[in-house]
């Protein structure tokens, strides 16, 4: 079916091609759609009825944050039994608490590639907000994907695969909702730096608008979207709009994204919120999309009730500039998935919330304190031990140095091994940098995504601890200082059998990386004990992916990436150091060779850049379109240090028997456009995710330990005529499973018609392409056992 907005776009879309790339607008797309509640249709009739008995000053309450216990709060309405919302960071722990558990940061769980563990670490994380009175959980996020290497937040995030965080994000909100407490997905979207992420006023006190993310129709669509869509599917009650802007236009206040691809093409049926300051205007975001201004007042020490939102809808709706109706809709939004998770029968907010959050003056509204204090943490810590191991990643192993099998000496080295002595909790001006501190493991990073760890269990404790049960005598030196110096390591005797580097590197909100190998000398470090140390093992704990220009000394045996494991660091280590677990992580990014190899998709900023007079100047164009991380040295046929999904086992793993199994009158052999489809449901178009193929293989455990393996299926979609270069391989399906020695698995990947779809930029929808496609099954992006092809479209 060909829409007048179809034609339009074809239109548009020879115009674009003509004239290259035009990212100075953003197509203006309105009216906002509104909720119809679909899937949450009892709730949306109680939220219905409750929104009929708001006055307007009510309405524009609901939609405004405002003063409170938590780091985001709406205000209660008494009359109508209505307590309030309280919103609380964030992806990884409920960071306002005592008595709660830091689980391991998202980056951690891509790499733990177990949908299970996922959807554990969701549903604990989920009972631990309720548990404290928390209505909605700032997580999980998505966005950063994790296009610029150097970006400071991609930790937060799961991986630059859009696939693999689509499903970590489908998990952990299904998870976490089933607890329930809303999930918030964010930041929505092209969120891919914190370089000038918000305004900055020059010199001259002009204002410098936020970076300008500058992402083609296609390219939005198969990658900072697409992870969204599986979060909208998964029924996410709310979403986070973003600092900065996209073509021009702020994320809070852009049309085309909110109104266009959020509540149009994917049916988001419920809120969106901005992240705390990143609303810019009332109106114009409101008819744009956004259904909730948070923290509210314009700052936080200033007037309470000023704010772009509260009495400034209520003024826009009397001068006729905001329709009461949409009003209605943001209210609807905010209250269908409070209904739906019966959030009016809900725990107390945690009594020790106000001395956590000192962010506000005193508050407007009553909100209903309960005890001091409560522990959620509720037996979590041996999931998050588990989850730890399960996202570390083995890399090298010559000649089987891991497991360690009793060693008589042991030497551990780094300023990441021991205990940290900063303190427990990584947020604050402290931790507000590119540095973090130097002495002490890195369970998590810093900024608002971190959490408040009620204990740490550092490497060394925990080597220390396992290493008397084998009488193994530990030497270790914690200052990198020290160690890299000549004679550092001269008090070493005698020199150990086997030598353990801890490696770290931070990154916070609000800072981008600076380098990309991990921090504090390490690779004088490394080379300093591999000088020693003829068995060397270096294990990282990284905020993101580092090069390791140390890869292939001859002295360094073993290498772990260990992520942010979360406060069970080191008990996750000893498990897969001693073979107690058997590593089973797979990269859930790409090693380069060398740091220069990211550049594709670089940071945008420059000293011209922070120089500038000019309001316009951050504009980061997305020209790399799809090829990023392993599509990009795919395509380009580049040699990498490590690829994408790559990981090693104590034991060895093959794969045979590829087959495809066709799902007859889904799809197979029809023309490769989308079904029209009315209404939209959450997810968008349903056709999207009917399953046309199943793929199967059969795994097999070769070698002589029990071990879990990740076989994983990529799809090589055809080069589309008069579009941008299309990725050589994509991955499309994976799982995990657990073998014994010699025992093998069929294991099944269903292939969704989205899986084989590419957005068509003239047609405005997904399609098939004609001619073959080609399925790859193997154990990473680069190691291929089984190769066939399908076709839909001759
Ligand atoms: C970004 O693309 C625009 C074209 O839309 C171009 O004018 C501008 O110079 C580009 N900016 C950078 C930094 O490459
Ligand atoms: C940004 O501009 C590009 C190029 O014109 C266009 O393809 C894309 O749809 C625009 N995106 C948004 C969100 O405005
Ligand atoms: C709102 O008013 C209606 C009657 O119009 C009543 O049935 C309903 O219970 C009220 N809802 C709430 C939440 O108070
Ligand atoms: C951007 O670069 C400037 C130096 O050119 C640096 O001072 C600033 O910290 C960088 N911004 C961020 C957010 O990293
Ligand atoms: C910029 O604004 C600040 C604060 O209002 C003021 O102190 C300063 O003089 C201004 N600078 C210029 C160059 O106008
Ligand atoms: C702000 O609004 C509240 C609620 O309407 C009101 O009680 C309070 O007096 C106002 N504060 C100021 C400073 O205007
Ligand atoms: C309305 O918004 C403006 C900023 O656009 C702000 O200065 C003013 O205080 C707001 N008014 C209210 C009542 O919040
Ligand atoms: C690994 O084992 C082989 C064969 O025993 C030996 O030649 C080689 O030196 C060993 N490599 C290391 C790094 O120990
Ligand atoms: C670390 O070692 C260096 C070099 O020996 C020394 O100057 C420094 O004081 C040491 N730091 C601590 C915290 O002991
Ligand atoms: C880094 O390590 C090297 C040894 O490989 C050493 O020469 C250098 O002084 C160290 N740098 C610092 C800043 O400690
Ligand atoms: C490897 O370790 C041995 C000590 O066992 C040392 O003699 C040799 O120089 C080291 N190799 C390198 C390249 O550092
Ligand atoms: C490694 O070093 C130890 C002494 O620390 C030595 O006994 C052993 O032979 C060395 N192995 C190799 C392969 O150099």
């Amino acid at each position: 079916m060909f829409t007048l907005a179809g034609w339009t776009a074809l239109l548009a879309g020879l115009t674009i091609r003509a004239l290259a790339q035009d990212y100075s607008t953003s197509p203006p797309l309105y009216p906002s759609p509104p909720t119809q509640g679909t899937g949450w249709e009892a709730a949306f009739a109680q939220a219905e009825a409750f929104v009929s008995n708001l006055t307007l000053e009510e309405k524009a309450q609901l939609v405004t944050g405002t003063s409170g216990p938590c780091v985001g709060n709406i205000g209660a309405v008494p009359r109508l039994g209505f307590d309030g919302l309280c919103l609380q960071d964030g992806p990884l722990a409920i960071r306002q608490a005592t008595y709660a558990s830091v689980f391991p940061a998202g980056l951690t769980t891509a790499a733990s590639w177990d949908r299970s563990l996922m959807y554990l670490r969701g549903l604990y994380m989920g009972g631990e907000f309720k548990g404290k009175g928390s209505h909605v959980a700032l997580g999980p996020v998505v966005g950063p994907l994790g296009r610029a290497a150097y970006g400071g937040r991609n930790w937060e995030g799961f991986s630059p695969d859009p696939y693999l965080t689509g499903v970590a994000a489908e998990q952990t909100i299904t998870g976490m909702q089933q607890s329930g407490i809303q999930a918030c997905l964010k930041h929505y979207i092209g969120y891919e730096q914190e370089s000038q992420r918000n305004p900055s006023l020059s010199a001259d006190n002009v204002t410098i608008e936020a970076v300008s993310s500058n992402i083609d129709d296609r390219t939005i669509h198969e990658l900072y979207l697409w992870p969204f869509a599986n979060g909208v599917r998964a029924g996410v009650a709310s979403i986070m709009c973003s600092y900065n802007r996209l073509n021009g236009s702020y994320a809070c206040q852009n049309s085309k994204t909110q109104n266009g691809l959020l509540k149009g093409e994917l049916g988001f049926q419920g809120w969106i919120v901005s992240d705390w300051g990143g609303t810019h205007a009332g109106v114009a975001s409101i008819n744009a999309g956004l259904d909730m201004d948070m923290p509210g007042p314009l700052s936080y020490s200033g007037d309470q009730n000023s704010s772009f939102f509260g009495g400034n809808v209520t003024q826009a709706v009397n001068n006729g500039s905001v329709a009461e109706t949409r009003v209605d809709d943001m209210v609807r939004r905010i209250m269908t998935p409070y209904f739906y998770l019966q959030q009016n029968q809900y725990p107390p907010i945690d009594g020790e919330e106000p001395a956590l959050n000192s962010n506000f003056p005193p508050y407007d509204y009553q909100f209903t304190l309960g005890a001091a204090n409560v522990e959620v943490r509720d037996g979590h810590a041996q999931l998050i031990r588990e989850l730890g191991s399960a996202g570390t990643v083995l890399l090298k192993n010559v000649n089987n140095t891991l497991p360690l099998s009793a060693p008589q000496t042991l030497g551990v080295f780094g300023n990441d091994a021991g205990d940290v002595v900063d303190g427990l909790y990584f947020s604050g001006s402290a931790f507000q940098n590119q540095y973090g501190y130097e002495y002490g493991n890195l369970p998590v990073a810093g900024g608002s995504g971190t959490g408040r760890m009620s204990y740490l269990v550092s490497p060394l404790e925990a080597i220390k601890s396992r290493a008397t049960q084998d009488g193994t005598l530990v030497q270790y030196i914690l200052n990198n200082t020290l160690i890299s110096s000549a004679g550092g390591l001269s008090s070493i005797l005698p020199v150990p059998q086997i030598c353990l580097v801890f490696l770290k590197t931070w990154a916070s909100e609000g800072y981008d990386r600076i380098g990309l190998e991990p921090d504090w000398n390490s690779t004088g470090v490394v080379n300093s004990v591999a000088s020693h140390c003829n068995n060397t093992i270096v294990i990282t704990n990284s905020a993101g992916l580092n090069v390791m220009p140390w890869a292939t000394h001859p002295n360094v045996t073993a290498i772990l990436a260990a992520h942010l494991p979360g406060q069970e660091s080191g008990n996750s280590i000893v498990d897969v150091l001693y073979g107690t677990v058997n590593p089973s992580g797979k990269l859930p990014y790409t090693i380069a060779l060398n740091a220069s190899d990211y550049n594709f998709a670089p940071i945008t900023n420059s000293t011209t850049l922070v120089e500038t007079e000019d309001p316009n100047s951050w504009q980061s164009n997305f020209t790399e379109g799809l090829l990023i991380d392993y599509r990009h040295f795919d395509y380009y046929n580049q040699s990498v240090a490590f690829e994408f999904g790559f990981g090693l086992s104590y034991t060895t793993f093959d794969m045979s028997g590829i087959q495809i199994q066709s799902h007859a009158g889904n799809g197979n052999g029809s023309v490769g456009a989308l079904p029209p489809s009315n209404p939209i449901v959450p997810g968008g178009n349903p056709s999207l995710w009917e399953v046309l193929f199943t793929v199967s293989v059969t795994v097999t455990n070769t070698g002589g330990l029990a071990g879990a393996a990740v076989p994983q299926v990529y799809l090589s979609l055809p080069q589309i005529r008069g579009e941008d270069p299309t990725p050589l391989n994509v991955l499309r399906g994976f799982d995990k499973i657990m073998l014994q020695p010699g025992e093998s698995q069929s294991v099944k990947f269903d292939l969704m018609r989205r899986d084989l779809s590419y957005w068509n930029t003239m047609t405005q929808q997904w399609m098939i392409p004609s001619g073959p496609i080609g399925v790859n099954a193997g154990f990473s992006s680069r190691d291929f056992r089984q190769k066939t092809q399908l076709t839909v479209v001759t």
